[in-house]
């Protein structure tokens, strides 16, 4: 950790990405590697979750959306998909007081029907908890899918065009951006995808229309803060253009 401080200055004096999005893939293999169980390697990566949150604002960071479960992942097996739902309940207990007196905001996005109910209370409890932090905001995504989020996201809008509330030509990209979960929130500057794999996984599909990517090769359990920070670092080299031309 002591290296991350090191580096905030050198971060802080070019462009830090305000929201980064974390798609934190590898944990199977982390733990197959070792001969661990795969829960195993969840649990590891979410210690590496608590280092990377604790690094955000020292880096700049405003906002850190991670993937924590899609709305295809039931698809696992049982034992994995009930040892996930411990694990996300059993971290929202043992981090919830830390989150709070760090000044982290925590909210979840995607659906909560469909999640076990005891596990929809904890999520509650804590973005009620933690709803005064300034400092931060952690969005997890639990049960989510982009598309999903798109089709809820059109419906409502169909709903309000029925009620009267909108005209059709009313609905602009501004008024669809405040019907999809992240309406509070910009849109991701850096999303990350940890172990190698290259795909977007129907992770913020509305929201990436600009962001930048970064695919890197380790596997999240081992993505250690220090690497964070070297993430962002070669995002502020990039030249973001948004469909501009560079001159
Ligand atoms: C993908 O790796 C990871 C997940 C589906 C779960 C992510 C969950 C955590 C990092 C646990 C911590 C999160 C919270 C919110 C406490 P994978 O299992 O697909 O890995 P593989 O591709 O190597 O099999």
């Amino acid at each position: 950790m002591s290296n991350v401080l090191e580096l905030a200055p050198v971060a802080s004096t070019l462009a830090v990405p305000a929201h980064v999005a974390i798609i934190m893939d590898g944990n199977g293999r982390w733990a197959r590697r070792r001969g661990l169980p795969r829960i195993r390697g969840h649990r590891a990566g979410a210690d590496r979750l608590r280092d990377i949150v604790k690094a955000c604002p020292g880096l700049g960071v405003k906002y850190l959306t991670v993937f924590a479960f899609s709305t295809e992942n039931w698809k696992r097996r049982p034992e994995e998909v009930d040892a996930l739902m411990e694990l996300f309940r059993r971290y929202i207990r043992s981090e919830a007081n830390e989150l709070m007196n760090e000044g982290v905001r925590v909210s979840f996005i995607g659906e909560r029907e469909g999640l076990d109910p005891k596990v929809v209370e904890q999520m509650e409890w804590l973005e009620d908890k933690t709803k005064d932090g300034r400092e931060f905001l952690l969005t997890v995504a639990i049960n989510y899918g982009g598309r999903r989020e798109i089709v809820r996201a059109a419906k409502k809008a169909a709903e309000l065009a029925i009620g009267g509330r909108i005209s059709v030509d009313g609905l602009t990209e501004e008024v669809f951006s405040n019907l999809v979960h992240t309406s509070s929130i910009p849109d991701p500057d850096l999303v990350i995808r940890t172990s190698g794999e290259a795909r977007i996984s129907n992770f913020l599909l509305w929201q990436c229309a600009y962001t930048e990517f970064e695919f890197v090769e380790t596997l999240w359990p081992d993505y250690t803060p220090e690497e964070f920070a070297a993430s962002l670092s070669r995002f502020a080299m990039r030249e973001r253009r948004f469909g501009a031309a560079s001159n």
